[in-house]
């Protein structure tokens, strides 16, 4: 008998297999899929291999896994094939069912995967997207044909997961076609500068996860340079979320004084110093989201760039941190939206401390007032810079010569309000490494004018000479040269 109270509606197995491919993977996104797989099947050591070949160009993730049986192995190509509600083992990264087949498609045309577990034959299946479409059915082909045959290489239980008709990623480029080929090469660094980032703190410890990129090994790319010794770990708090904890360590990294150009450029990561500061979210010490302020209302700003907070949860927080299928999102839950807030103002002040004074050692040694030049204004929420009128010498100069006042005045005040912020803050932030520090390009004679100048006027305010020369080695910029401040008034 006909139930007549349902009709069913079944998915169109193209149009379905193209909505799925459109998650918006990017293709090093979608390699780190990949990757997690391989992971939660227990692989140590994880090869990325592609060739160009124009159209015909491949990429292939081999693991030593622990491999899949024919039957299993249709289960994994299945969309959907484990329920996204389930509890999953401790150090699964999965969570949808959809990943292989979501990543792969985003990226290719047709997915092959080969895969041996210990104590059965090798299997194979194939999702082609041309089939499917000319089929109109769900057709898992069992042969790949001669030539992808030919491309999978595996021996020892593992998985291999292989992508070809790249049409995303190469299109249909001929193999000598030049740029398309510096594409692919270019997408490809993308792809291992990814990995290096996303799964870092497997990469290291006494049992690391071994990634070879195109024959090398992929080393590791620490957020917080947590190997130099002038970063700053500031405290470390856990908060819970029911039964689940939550780890949360800020850093604040070095200075770009005390780093090398090298490490100090490499610390800035894929996009730059100023993008890369905020909250790092790492599920199961695989990172999720980088650097993000997570919606908690602050922005990202040059001065906080050197705020870095390291966020650790688990695999049963998923939905409360509204993860998604790429694994690319997620927000804290409400219950720890004000500790987060909490947290990332101590560390975004902290890390503009670092940021503006790097000669704060010096200041506080000595027993004087530090006397600085500029002082920031803010003024009903807006920033602004102004000289210092008490400053010795800018205050001898304008109370000298009471005749001409006004026009001093003028002066100071055109100066100030024409400071070149935005492109100061943009040098700066590029290339901090250009900016010359203070009196650097001056010769020894210019800037022995300007110390002398100011000696004189302390000497006439009433100071001794070794009172005036401490008072100048408590002056921005003179505590960095104290060799010219001791050389004064020795000389005829
Ligand atoms: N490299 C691999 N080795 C062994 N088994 C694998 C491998 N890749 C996938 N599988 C199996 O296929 C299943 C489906 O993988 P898929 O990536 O589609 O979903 P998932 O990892 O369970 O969840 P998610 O959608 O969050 O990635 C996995 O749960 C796993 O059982
Ligand atoms: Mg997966």
């Amino acid at each position: 008998v006909e139930d007549s109270s349902f009709e069913l509606a079944e998915p169109d197995p193209a149009a379905t297999l193209t909505a799925l491919r459109s998650l918006g993977y990017t293709p090093q996104a979608a390699v780190a899929d990949l990757i997690d797989n391989s992971i939660a099947a227990g692989a140590r050591a994880i090869r990325i291999e592609a060739q160009w070949e124009g159209r015909d160009s491949y990429i292939r993730v081999v693991d030593d896994g622990r491999g899949m049986d024919a039957g299993e192995l249709r289960q994994a190509m299945r969309p959907g094939s484990k329920d996204p509600l389930g509890i999953r083992a401790p150090h699964d990264l999965g969570r949808f069912g959809l990943g292989l087949k979501t990543a792969s498609l985003s990226q290719a045309r047709r997915l092959v995967v080969a895969s041996k577990a210990r104590t059965s034959p090798a299997a194979l299946r194939v999702w082609d997207l041309d089939v499917v479409s000319e089929s109109r059915q769900w057709r898992l082909l069992k042969d790949p044909g001669d030539r992808s045959r030919a491309r999978l290489t595996h021996s020892g239980p593992g998985t291999t997961v292989m992508w070809e008709k790249l049409d995303r990623l190469v299109g249909d480029a001929d193999a000598d076609d030049r740029v398309a080929h510096q594409r692919f090469v270019d997408i490809l660094a993308q792809i291992e500068e990814h990995i290096a980032m996303v799964f870092h703190r497997l990469l290291v410890g006494p049992k690391p996860l071994v990634v070879l990129f195109q024959g090398h090994r992929v080393l590791p790319w620490d957020p917080f340079m947590e190997d130099e010794p002038a970063t700053q770990r500031i405290g470390e708090e856990t908060l819970t979320v029911g039964d689940r904890r939550v780890r949360v360590v800020p850093f604040v990294l070095p200075h770009h004084s005390k780093l090398t150009p090298d490490v100090f450029k490499r610390g800035a990561g894929a996009r730059g110093w100023t993008p890369m500061q905020g909250f790092y979210v790492y599920r199961n010490r695989r990172l999720v989201l980088p650097s993000d302020w997570l919606g908690l209302g602050y922005q990202k700003e040059v001065h906080y760039q050197l705020a870095r907070i390291r966020v650790d949860i688990d695999n049963q927080m998923d939905t409360e941190w509204g993860l998604d299928v790429r694994k690319l999102h997620a927000r804290p839950p409400a219950v720890l939206r004000s500790d987060f807030k909490r947290i990332a103002k101590i560390a975004r002040d902290r890390a503009a401390e670092v940021y503006r004074h790097r000669g704060k050692a010096l200041a506080r040694a000595s027993s004087q007032p530090f006397a600085f030049v500029w002082k920031q204004q803010l003024k009903h929420g807006k920033v602004s810079y102004r000289l210092e009128r008490e400053h010795p010498l800018i205050k001898d100069v304008l109370e000298a010569d009471r005749s001409r006042r006004k026009q001093l005045e003028a002066m100071l005040k055109l100066i100030e309000e024409t400071v070149p912020t935005a492109m100061i803050a943009l040098d700066a932030s590029e290339n901090p490494q250009d900016m010359a520090p203070a009196f650097s390009t001056r010769s020894t004679h210019e800037t022995l004018e300007v110390l002398r100048a100011i000696f004189d006027v302390l000497l006439r305010g009433g100071l001794t000479t070794v009172g005036a020369k401490e008072r100048l080695l408590s002056m921005d910029p003179f505590s960095h040269y104290p060799e010219l401040v001791a050389s004064l008034g020795t000389e005829t």
